[in-house]
């Protein structure tokens, strides 16, 4: 997914409605700005009561939620719903899912942003967030993030046909990788605190099969799965590509029946079975990279060994994103369709996550239902950790959903994230294209590499 990028520093602006509403948005902030306040006292306190007020509610357990008073991380930001479920007659509301974020508290991104209890045990008490490498003229770090656990690397496509994308019809985008080993060191070398730090980003030479990668995961019998767009004629494909030198790659897939995908954007292995499930949609088209599309938008299976193909959803506007739960049994899909491209954004059309059930004989997602409409943007890649809480890669950094769809908090970048993977337990790694931001936080990696 190639996303119009939010204004930078379009925070929470309000409404132009005159005097009146001046003054009552000023109060409004003020009372926001102290519900941020740094005093960690007023923190305990606010969250000793949101404790006792949640406590009969399905939420976690009490005592778990007392503890975390005392361990709410340095750069989280608590921001109860109670807070804002009333903005008033003349409230700051917001007109704009893309241009305008919601952050209430005015606070300077990166942080957390926490709605829930819950949200701070995926944080756990120290948790961090801060950028480890940036090029702010070149969104290098898009999707189709990949950790690689033998070399403690990350790989990633940089941005296929939108803004700073380096990228378009008569040029390939890139794909990178950044040793976790690097950012450790240069964490260590920076001392206390969380000040950015930049690693050095590594370019691949890849075969010429490999077009506008914008999907991957694995690793699958030690490899990289890409999934990639087409450029031009070239065609959109499902490859398998050696993480090491000399990066040489299979391309398993890149027709249905002779007819050339749209433009493949997202995959994952669906556990326990060895099959890649994969989104194809208009981006490519939309981003004047691709010819006109032959196919729907839909969602494919490919069994890489016998080639078997088959459609198991299809009804969407834009998918993208896809993620399963650890068992399997539950799929994800983001539907991107606020986002059409060239012909612009329309917030009134989909920015919203579906589940599914995997009809465990045929494999076709069934019982279709909402799982989450997020509130900036739109919900790019998906990713889940051991506990089936989902991140999704949104318009203003990355939102986590508790498996009930509830919003727990968010990794607030103040711009766009259109994909993150956990480089194992406790590690995230978040594309935000022109940076990459790393979180050290408590919660465990959902399994993604397979067999
Ligand atoms: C909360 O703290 C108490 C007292 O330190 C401890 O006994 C208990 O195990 C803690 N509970 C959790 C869920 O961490
Ligand atoms: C990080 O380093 C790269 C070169 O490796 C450079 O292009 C980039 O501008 C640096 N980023 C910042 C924010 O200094
Ligand atoms: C790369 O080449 C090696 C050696 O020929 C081969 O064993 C391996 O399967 C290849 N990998 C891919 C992804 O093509
Ligand atoms: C936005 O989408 C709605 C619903 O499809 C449509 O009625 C409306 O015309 C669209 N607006 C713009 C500006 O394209």
């Amino acid at each position: 997914m190639r996303p119009n990028r939010p204004r930078q520093g379009g925070v929470h602006k309000p409404k132009k409605s005159g005097v009146a509403g001046l003054t009552r948005r000023s109060r409004q902030s003020h009372t926001w700005t102290m519900v941020a306040s740094s005093s960690v006292v007023a923190i305990t306190i606010s969250l000793a009561a949101w404790a006792y007020a949640t406590s009969s509610s399905q939420s976690a357990p009490q005592t778990e939620i007392a503890n975390a008073t005392t361990s709410l991380p340095p750069q989280a930001v608590v921001v109860d719903p109670r807070s804002f479920a009333v903005l008033g007659i003349n409230g700051p509301f917001r007109q704009s899912s893309f241009t305008e974020f919601f952050n209430p508290t005015n606070t300077t991104p990166p942080f957390f942003q926490v709605f829930h209890p819950d949200f701070l045990q995926i944080l756990g008490p120290t948790g961090t967030i801060r950028a480890v490498a940036a090029n702010p003229t070149f969104a290098f770090a898009h999707e189709a993030p990949i950790w690689v656990p033998d070399t403690d690397e990350v790989f990633f496509a940089s941005n296929d046909g939108g803004a700073l994308g380096m990228s378009d019809i008569d040029h390939n985008n890139q794909v990178s990788k950044i040793s976790l080993k690097e950012v450790a060191a240069a964490i260590k070398t920076a001392g206390h605190g969380t000040a950015p730090v930049n690693v050095s980003v590594t370019k691949l030479d890849l075969p010429e099969a490999i077009q506008m990668t914008n999907g991957g995961t694995g690793p699958f019998f030690g490899n990289l799965i890409l999934v990639n767009s087409g450029r031009g004629s070239l065609p959109p494909s499902v490859a398998l590509v050696n993480p090491n030198p000399p990066h040489n790659t299979t391309v398993l897939l890149d027709n249905f029946f002779g007819r050339q995908f749209n433009s493949l954007n997202d995959v994952k292995i669906r556990p326990g079975t060895n099959r890649l499930f994969f989104t194809d949609v208009t981006y490519g088209f939309l981003n004047h990279f691709r010819p006109l599309p032959l196919l729907p938008n839909q969602v494919y299976r490919l069994d890489p060994d016998t080639k078997v193909l088959r459609v198991v959803a299809d009804g969407f506007d834009k998918c993208n994103g896809i993620a399963f739960s650890h068992d399997g049994k539950t799929a994800f899909v983001s539907d991107t369709g606020a986002n059409a491209g060239f012909l612009g954004n329309n917030q009134t059309e989909p920015a919203t996550i579906y589940a599914f059930d995997v009809d465990p004989k045929t494999e076709a997602f069934t019982n279709r239902r909402v799982f989450a409409y997020v509130d900036t943007g739109i919900a790019d890649g998906l990713q889940l950790d051991a506990n089936d809480n989902l991140y999704a890669g949104c318009g203003d950094g990355v939102q986590v959903w508790n498996a009930e769809g509830t919003l727990l908090g968010k990794f607030f970048l103040g711009t766009t994230s259109a994909n993150l993977v956990f480089a194992g337990d406790k590690r995230l790694v978040i594309m935000a294209e022109t940076a990459i931001y790393f979180a050290e936080i408590a919660a465990k990696a959902n399994k993604l590499s397979f067999p």
